[in-house]
Protein backbone atom coordinates (compact mmCIF):
# COMPACT_ATOMS: atom_id res chain seq x y z
CA UNK A 1 0.00 0.00 0.00
CA UNK A 2 1.30 3.34 -1.38
CA UNK A 3 1.81 6.41 1.72
CA UNK A 4 0.13 8.99 -0.44
CA UNK A 5 0.74 11.41 2.54
CA UNK A 6 4.38 10.54 2.39
CA UNK A 7 4.40 10.82 -1.26
CA UNK A 8 2.69 14.11 -0.75
CA UNK A 9 5.41 15.19 1.64
CA UNK A 10 8.24 14.10 -0.75
CA UNK A 11 6.99 16.62 -3.53
CA UNK A 12 8.53 20.39 -3.15
CA UNK A 13 5.18 22.24 -2.14
CA UNK A 14 3.77 25.30 -1.20
CA UNK A 15 1.21 24.57 1.48
CA UNK A 16 -0.70 27.81 0.98
CA UNK A 17 -1.31 26.46 -2.65
CA UNK A 18 -4.10 23.97 -4.00
CA UNK A 19 -1.71 22.64 -7.33
CA UNK A 20 -4.68 20.73 -9.59
CA UNK A 21 -2.46 21.96 -12.65
CA UNK A 22 0.57 19.17 -13.19
CA UNK A 23 -0.99 18.98 -16.62
CA UNK A 24 0.36 22.59 -17.53
CA UNK A 25 3.53 22.56 -15.23
CA UNK A 26 3.61 20.18 -12.26
CA UNK A 27 5.75 20.92 -8.40
CA UNK A 28 8.83 19.00 -8.60
CA UNK A 29 9.84 16.53 -5.88
CA UNK A 30 11.90 17.80 -3.15
CA UNK A 31 15.49 15.29 -4.53
CA UNK A 32 15.11 16.64 -7.83
CA UNK A 33 14.86 19.74 -6.72
CA UNK A 34 17.47 19.73 -4.67
CA UNK A 35 19.90 17.60 -6.74
CA UNK A 36 18.97 21.46 -9.68
CA UNK A 37 20.03 23.51 -6.81
CA UNK A 38 23.56 21.90 -5.79
CA UNK A 39 24.64 21.45 -9.79
CA UNK A 40 23.91 25.03 -10.09
CA UNK A 41 25.42 26.38 -6.92
CA UNK A 42 28.40 24.37 -9.15
CA UNK A 43 28.03 25.59 -12.17
CA UNK A 44 28.23 29.42 -10.61
CA UNK A 45 30.87 28.94 -9.06
CA UNK A 46 32.82 27.39 -11.82
CA UNK A 47 31.15 27.73 -14.71
CA UNK A 48 33.64 26.74 -17.87
CA UNK A 49 34.30 23.27 -15.63
CA UNK A 50 31.10 22.79 -15.36
CA UNK A 51 29.67 23.32 -19.15
CA UNK A 52 32.45 22.49 -20.74
CA UNK A 53 34.30 19.69 -19.11
CA UNK A 54 32.53 17.61 -16.34
CA UNK A 55 29.12 17.55 -17.77
CA UNK A 56 29.49 14.92 -20.44
CA UNK A 57 29.54 11.68 -18.14
CA UNK A 58 26.72 12.66 -16.06
CA UNK A 59 24.80 13.59 -18.42
CA UNK A 60 24.96 10.04 -20.69
CA UNK A 61 23.82 8.70 -17.60
CA UNK A 62 20.73 11.00 -17.05
CA UNK A 63 19.86 9.71 -20.97
CA UNK A 64 20.36 5.96 -20.35
CA UNK A 65 17.97 6.14 -17.20
CA UNK A 66 15.32 8.43 -18.76
CA UNK A 67 15.89 5.72 -22.08
CA UNK A 68 15.14 2.54 -19.75
CA UNK A 69 11.79 4.63 -17.95
CA UNK A 70 10.46 4.87 -21.73
CA UNK A 71 11.25 1.99 -23.12
CA UNK A 72 13.82 2.67 -25.76
CA UNK A 73 17.76 3.01 -25.99
CA UNK A 74 19.87 6.82 -25.46
CA UNK A 75 21.34 6.69 -29.25
CA UNK A 76 17.38 7.59 -30.05
CA UNK A 77 16.38 10.53 -27.63
CA UNK A 78 17.33 13.73 -28.51
CA UNK A 79 17.15 16.06 -25.43
CA UNK A 80 14.94 19.27 -25.62
CA UNK A 81 13.97 22.14 -23.71
CA UNK A 82 10.54 21.11 -24.07
CA UNK A 83 8.01 19.14 -26.74
CA UNK A 84 7.61 22.90 -28.29
CA UNK A 85 11.24 22.78 -29.61
CA UNK A 86 10.87 18.94 -29.93
CA UNK A 87 8.09 19.15 -32.57
CA UNK A 88 9.58 23.01 -34.25
CA UNK A 89 12.49 20.68 -35.03
CA UNK A 90 10.35 18.75 -37.39
CA UNK A 91 7.99 21.06 -38.65
CA UNK A 92 11.01 23.57 -39.80
CA UNK A 93 13.08 20.32 -41.63
CA UNK A 94 10.73 17.54 -42.68
CA UNK A 95 9.73 18.08 -46.18
CA UNK A 96 6.96 16.83 -47.60
CA UNK A 97 6.40 15.55 -50.90
CA UNK A 98 4.28 17.20 -53.66
CA UNK A 99 0.44 16.54 -53.86
CA UNK A 100 0.97 15.37 -49.74
CA UNK A 101 -1.26 16.41 -47.36
CA UNK A 102 -0.99 16.48 -43.43
CA UNK A 103 -3.16 15.08 -41.44
CA UNK A 104 -4.09 16.50 -37.90
CA UNK A 105 -7.24 16.55 -35.12
CA UNK A 106 -9.69 19.40 -34.21
CA UNK A 107 -7.82 19.02 -30.26
CA UNK A 108 -4.32 19.95 -30.92
CA UNK A 109 -2.04 22.62 -28.47
CA UNK A 110 -2.88 25.25 -30.58
CA UNK A 111 0.74 26.56 -30.46
CA UNK A 112 2.04 23.17 -32.13
CA UNK A 113 -0.96 23.39 -34.88
CA UNK A 114 0.38 26.75 -35.74
CA UNK A 115 3.69 25.26 -36.23
CA UNK A 116 2.30 23.26 -38.60
CA UNK A 117 0.27 25.64 -40.61
CA UNK A 118 3.77 27.19 -40.92
CA UNK A 119 4.94 23.99 -42.11
CA UNK A 120 2.39 23.23 -44.85
CA UNK A 121 1.89 26.98 -45.85
CA UNK A 122 5.89 26.91 -46.67
CA UNK A 123 5.71 23.76 -48.28
CA UNK A 124 2.33 24.31 -50.12
CA UNK A 125 0.55 21.62 -48.85
CA UNK A 126 -2.71 21.39 -47.39
CA UNK A 127 -3.26 20.42 -43.22
CA UNK A 128 -6.11 18.53 -43.07
CA UNK A 129 -8.13 18.22 -39.99
CA UNK A 130 -9.89 15.39 -38.35
CA UNK A 131 -12.60 15.56 -35.85
CA UNK A 132 -12.43 13.37 -33.05
CA UNK A 133 -15.46 11.82 -30.93
CA UNK A 134 -15.76 13.01 -27.86
CA UNK A 135 -17.31 10.57 -26.15
CA UNK A 136 -15.98 7.38 -27.99
CA UNK A 137 -17.08 3.89 -26.38
CA UNK A 138 -14.15 1.93 -27.02
CA UNK A 139 -10.67 2.93 -28.00
CA UNK A 140 -10.95 0.99 -31.48
CA UNK A 141 -13.77 3.52 -32.33
CA UNK A 142 -11.18 6.12 -31.95
CA UNK A 143 -8.43 4.46 -34.54
CA UNK A 144 -11.36 4.13 -36.65
CA UNK A 145 -12.29 7.69 -36.86
CA UNK A 146 -8.85 9.00 -37.98
CA UNK A 147 -7.96 5.81 -40.03
CA UNK A 148 -11.02 6.79 -42.38
CA UNK A 149 -9.75 10.14 -42.80
CA UNK A 150 -6.51 8.81 -44.26
CA UNK A 151 -6.30 9.51 -47.99
CA UNK A 152 -4.06 8.68 -50.99
CA UNK A 153 -2.28 12.10 -50.61
CA UNK A 154 -2.10 11.61 -46.49
CA UNK A 155 1.69 11.85 -45.69
CA UNK A 156 2.39 12.68 -42.27
CA UNK A 157 -0.20 12.67 -39.12
CA UNK A 158 0.37 14.92 -36.08
CA UNK A 159 -1.52 13.83 -33.27
CA UNK A 160 -1.65 13.94 -29.62
CA UNK A 161 -0.83 10.93 -27.35
CA UNK A 162 -3.48 12.36 -24.52
CA UNK A 163 -5.42 15.42 -25.76
CA UNK A 164 -4.48 18.40 -23.42
CA UNK A 165 -8.06 19.70 -24.00
CA UNK A 166 -10.58 16.49 -22.63
CA UNK A 167 -7.23 14.18 -21.70
CA UNK A 168 -8.71 11.38 -23.71
CA UNK A 169 -5.69 9.11 -24.02
CA UNK A 170 -5.66 8.10 -27.54
CA UNK A 171 -4.77 3.90 -28.88
CA UNK A 172 -1.39 4.91 -30.33
CA UNK A 173 0.28 1.76 -31.07
CA UNK A 174 -3.15 0.79 -33.34
CA UNK A 175 -3.42 4.60 -34.95
CA UNK A 176 1.04 4.09 -35.50
CA UNK A 177 0.27 0.53 -36.89
CA UNK A 178 -1.94 1.25 -39.03
CA UNK A 179 -0.31 4.50 -40.52
CA UNK A 180 3.01 2.65 -40.83
CA UNK A 181 0.84 0.24 -43.18
CA UNK A 182 0.00 3.30 -45.35
CA UNK A 183 3.29 4.52 -45.59
CA UNK A 184 1.79 7.98 -43.43
CA UNK A 185 4.57 9.32 -40.95
CA UNK A 186 3.62 9.97 -37.34
CA UNK A 187 5.01 12.66 -35.27
CA UNK A 188 2.86 12.30 -31.84
CA UNK A 189 2.85 15.11 -29.26
CA UNK A 190 3.31 13.14 -26.45
CA UNK A 191 3.57 16.63 -23.79
CA UNK A 192 1.22 14.43 -21.15
CA UNK A 193 2.77 10.85 -21.87
CA UNK A 194 5.38 10.42 -19.60
CA UNK A 195 4.94 10.07 -15.68
CA UNK A 196 0.73 10.07 -16.55
CA UNK A 197 1.47 6.64 -18.66
CA UNK A 198 3.95 3.87 -18.99
CA UNK A 199 5.26 4.07 -22.17
CA UNK A 200 7.56 1.42 -24.13
CA UNK A 201 8.58 3.42 -27.30
CA UNK A 202 10.04 1.15 -29.78
CA UNK A 203 7.34 -0.67 -29.04
CA UNK A 204 4.64 2.08 -29.59
CA UNK A 205 5.23 2.39 -33.34
CA UNK A 206 6.04 6.19 -34.00
CA UNK A 207 8.32 7.76 -36.64
CA UNK A 208 8.36 10.87 -33.75
CA UNK A 209 7.49 11.16 -30.54
CA UNK A 210 7.87 14.76 -28.87
CA UNK A 211 7.09 15.52 -25.52
CA UNK A 212 8.30 17.89 -22.11
CA UNK A 213 9.60 16.06 -19.10
CA UNK A 214 8.26 19.11 -16.47
CA UNK A 215 4.19 18.04 -16.82
CA UNK A 216 3.61 14.67 -15.59
CA UNK A 217 7.33 13.81 -14.84
CA UNK A 218 7.79 16.58 -12.71
CA UNK A 219 11.23 17.74 -13.82
CA UNK A 220 12.33 21.38 -13.58
CA UNK A 221 10.93 23.71 -16.41
CA UNK A 222 13.52 23.13 -19.41
CA UNK A 223 13.68 19.63 -19.73
CA UNK A 224 12.00 17.37 -23.05
CA UNK A 225 13.03 15.21 -25.81
CA UNK A 226 12.52 14.06 -29.12
CA UNK A 227 12.46 10.08 -29.64
CA UNK A 228 13.41 9.45 -33.53
CA UNK A 229 12.69 5.85 -34.79
CA UNK A 230 16.00 4.05 -36.65
CA UNK A 231 15.95 5.25 -39.90
CA UNK A 232 14.15 7.79 -39.62
CA UNK A 233 17.01 10.27 -38.27
CA UNK A 234 18.11 12.05 -41.88
CA UNK A 235 14.64 13.20 -42.11
CA UNK A 236 15.03 15.95 -39.97
CA UNK A 237 17.98 18.70 -39.10
CA UNK A 238 18.23 21.18 -36.29
CA UNK A 239 16.96 24.35 -36.28
CA UNK A 240 20.21 26.26 -35.17
CA UNK A 241 23.32 25.90 -36.43
CA UNK A 242 25.88 26.43 -33.63
CA UNK A 243 29.16 23.75 -32.66
CA UNK A 244 27.39 21.00 -33.06
CA UNK A 245 26.79 21.28 -36.81
CA UNK A 246 29.83 19.92 -38.43
CA UNK A 247 31.13 16.63 -37.40
CA UNK A 248 32.43 13.47 -39.36
CA UNK A 249 28.99 11.96 -40.34
CA UNK A 250 30.79 8.89 -40.47
CA UNK A 251 30.51 9.09 -36.85
CA UNK A 252 26.91 10.78 -36.16
CA UNK A 253 26.18 7.85 -34.31
CA UNK A 254 28.96 7.27 -31.92
CA UNK A 255 29.48 8.81 -28.28
CA UNK A 256 31.18 12.29 -28.41
CA UNK A 257 32.58 13.32 -25.17
CA UNK A 258 29.24 15.69 -24.31
CA UNK A 259 27.34 13.11 -22.99
CA UNK A 260 25.70 12.78 -26.74
CA UNK A 261 26.22 11.30 -29.85
CA UNK A 262 27.38 13.65 -32.81
CA UNK A 263 24.04 13.28 -34.72
CA UNK A 264 22.39 14.35 -31.20
CA UNK A 265 24.85 16.65 -30.19
CA UNK A 266 24.09 18.86 -33.55
CA UNK A 267 20.47 18.99 -32.17
CA UNK A 268 21.00 19.52 -28.64
CA UNK A 269 23.91 22.04 -28.77
CA UNK A 270 22.29 25.75 -29.33
CA UNK A 271 24.94 27.48 -27.99
CA UNK A 272 25.67 28.26 -23.99
CA UNK A 273 22.96 27.69 -21.54
CA UNK A 274 22.12 25.71 -18.70
CA UNK A 275 21.45 22.13 -19.00
CA UNK A 276 21.28 21.42 -15.53
CA UNK A 277 16.95 20.57 -15.96
CA UNK A 278 18.60 17.33 -18.31
CA UNK A 279 20.75 16.17 -15.47
CA UNK A 280 18.28 15.74 -12.88
CA UNK A 281 16.17 13.46 -15.30
CA UNK A 282 17.33 10.24 -13.61
CA UNK A 283 16.73 10.81 -10.49
CA UNK A 284 12.92 12.24 -11.67
CA UNK A 285 12.93 9.04 -13.22
CA UNK A 286 14.08 6.79 -9.88
CA UNK A 287 11.32 9.06 -7.75
CA UNK A 288 8.32 7.92 -10.48
CA UNK A 289 9.81 4.28 -10.50
CA UNK A 290 9.88 4.11 -6.41
CA UNK A 291 5.98 4.34 -6.89
CA UNK A 292 5.61 2.01 -9.51
CA UNK A 293 3.97 3.00 -12.55
CA UNK A 294 1.35 0.69 -12.50
CA UNK A 295 0.45 2.40 -9.04
CA UNK A 296 0.38 5.80 -10.21
CA UNK A 297 -1.67 4.81 -13.00
CA UNK A 298 -4.47 3.20 -10.68
CA UNK A 299 -4.23 6.24 -8.49
CA UNK A 300 -4.83 8.55 -10.87
CA UNK A 301 -7.96 6.67 -11.95
CA UNK A 302 -9.13 6.81 -8.07
CA UNK A 303 -8.54 10.67 -8.36
CA UNK A 304 -9.93 11.03 -11.63
CA UNK A 305 -13.05 9.09 -10.87
CA UNK A 306 -13.64 11.48 -7.88
CA UNK A 307 -13.53 14.31 -9.96
CA UNK A 308 -16.06 13.39 -12.47
CA UNK A 309 -18.19 12.05 -9.37
CA UNK A 310 -17.65 15.83 -7.63
CA UNK A 311 -18.07 17.98 -10.39
CA UNK A 312 -19.99 16.61 -13.34
CA UNK A 313 -23.48 18.12 -13.24
CA UNK A 314 -21.86 21.09 -10.76
CA UNK A 315 -23.46 24.29 -11.55
CA UNK A 316 -24.21 22.89 -15.29
CA UNK A 317 -20.33 21.71 -15.77
CA UNK A 318 -20.62 18.77 -18.62
CA UNK A 319 -17.57 16.18 -18.12
CA UNK A 320 -16.05 15.57 -21.79
CA UNK A 321 -13.48 13.23 -20.35
CA UNK A 322 -14.69 9.68 -22.00
CA UNK A 323 -15.35 6.86 -19.55
CA UNK A 324 -13.23 3.92 -20.85
CA UNK A 325 -10.26 2.85 -18.33
CA UNK A 326 -8.09 2.83 -21.03
CA UNK A 327 -9.07 6.43 -22.49
CA UNK A 328 -8.50 8.24 -19.23
CA UNK A 329 -5.66 9.06 -16.68
CA UNK A 330 -4.85 12.34 -14.87
CA UNK A 331 -6.67 14.58 -16.91
CA UNK A 332 -10.20 15.44 -17.02
CA UNK A 333 -11.87 17.93 -18.45
CA UNK A 334 -16.03 19.65 -18.29
CA UNK A 335 -17.31 22.09 -20.83
CA UNK A 336 -18.23 25.61 -18.85
CA UNK A 337 -22.00 26.30 -18.50
CA UNK A 338 -22.86 29.09 -20.87
CA UNK A 339 -23.26 32.29 -19.42
CA UNK A 340 -19.96 31.91 -16.95
CA UNK A 341 -17.07 33.31 -17.95
CA UNK A 342 -14.49 30.76 -17.41
CA UNK A 343 -11.10 32.85 -16.85
CA UNK A 344 -12.57 35.16 -14.20
CA UNK A 345 -13.86 31.97 -12.25
CA UNK A 346 -10.43 30.66 -12.56
CA UNK A 347 -8.99 34.09 -11.58
CA UNK A 348 -11.22 34.10 -8.41
CA UNK A 349 -10.08 30.70 -7.44
CA UNK A 350 -6.54 31.38 -7.75
CA UNK A 351 -6.50 35.42 -6.38
CA UNK A 352 -9.24 33.86 -3.32
CA UNK A 353 -8.32 30.61 -2.98
CA UNK A 354 -4.74 30.20 -3.89
CA UNK A 355 -6.22 27.35 -6.07
CA UNK A 356 -4.60 26.74 -9.36
CA UNK A 357 -6.91 25.03 -11.95
CA UNK A 358 -6.77 25.04 -16.17
CA UNK A 359 -9.11 26.92 -18.63
CA UNK A 360 -8.25 25.24 -21.70
CA UNK A 361 -9.67 27.00 -25.57
CA UNK A 362 -11.08 25.06 -27.63
CA UNK A 363 -14.45 25.97 -30.24
CA UNK A 364 -16.43 24.04 -27.84
CA UNK A 365 -15.22 25.34 -24.84
CA UNK A 366 -13.42 26.77 -22.72
CA UNK A 367 -12.77 22.84 -21.03
CA UNK A 368 -12.32 23.94 -17.38
CA UNK A 369 -9.40 20.76 -16.37
CA UNK A 370 -8.16 19.35 -13.64
CA UNK A 371 -4.84 17.55 -13.65
CA UNK A 372 -4.68 15.37 -10.63
CA UNK A 373 -1.46 13.60 -10.04
CA UNK A 374 0.79 11.87 -7.22
CA UNK A 375 1.12 14.91 -5.20
CA UNK A 376 -3.25 15.43 -4.49
CA UNK A 377 -5.30 14.47 -2.17
CA UNK A 378 -8.90 13.43 -2.20
CA UNK A 379 -9.63 16.72 0.01
CA UNK A 380 -7.98 19.17 -2.29
CA UNK A 381 -10.32 17.54 -5.29
CA UNK A 382 -13.93 17.80 -2.02
CA UNK A 383 -12.70 21.34 -0.99
CA UNK A 384 -12.64 22.83 -4.68
CA UNK A 385 -16.44 21.24 -5.63
CA UNK A 386 -17.08 23.37 -2.42
CA UNK A 387 -15.82 26.67 -3.72
CA UNK A 388 -17.40 26.12 -7.83
CA UNK A 389 -20.26 27.73 -6.78
CA UNK A 390 -18.84 30.80 -5.36
CA UNK A 391 -16.50 31.26 -8.19
CA UNK A 392 -19.35 30.91 -10.98
CA UNK A 393 -21.72 33.12 -9.45
CA UNK A 394 -19.09 36.01 -9.53
CA UNK A 395 -17.60 35.26 -13.03
CA UNK A 396 -21.67 35.75 -14.41
CA UNK A 397 -21.93 37.04 -17.20
C1 LIG B 1 -0.45 18.80 -25.80
C2 LIG B 1 0.55 19.87 -25.57
N1 LIG B 1 1.45 20.14 -26.53
C3 LIG B 1 2.39 21.10 -26.37
C4 LIG B 1 2.45 21.86 -25.22
C5 LIG B 1 3.52 22.92 -25.09
O1 LIG B 1 4.38 22.64 -24.04
P1 LIG B 1 5.73 23.48 -23.83
O2 LIG B 1 5.30 24.90 -23.68
O3 LIG B 1 6.34 22.91 -22.63
O4 LIG B 1 6.56 23.29 -25.05
C6 LIG B 1 1.52 21.63 -24.20
C7 LIG B 1 1.55 22.44 -22.98
O5 LIG B 1 0.64 22.50 -22.19
C8 LIG B 1 0.55 20.62 -24.39
O6 LIG B 1 -0.37 20.38 -23.44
Amino acid sequence: MTNWNAVRDAVYKNPAVTYLNAGSISITPKVVYEQACQLREVMHGNPVDYVWRTSGEPLWKARCRLAQFIGTSPERLILAQNVSQAINFITTSLKLPAGSEVLTTDHEYLAMRWSWERATERQNVPLRTVQLPIYPQSPDELTQAIVRAFTPQTKLLFISHILYTTGMILPLKAICAAASKQGIITVIDGAHGPGMIPLELDDLGADFYATNLHKWFMSPNGAGFLYVKPGREELIAPWQVSWGYKYDKSKAHELAEYGSTYWQRSFEFEGTRDITPWLTIGTGADFLDGIGKDVIRQRHHELSSLVREKFNGLEGLELVTPNHPELRGGLTAFRMPKGVDGHKARQHLWDKYRIEINMVPHPDGPYFRLSTHVYNMPEEIERLASLVPEAFAVAKL
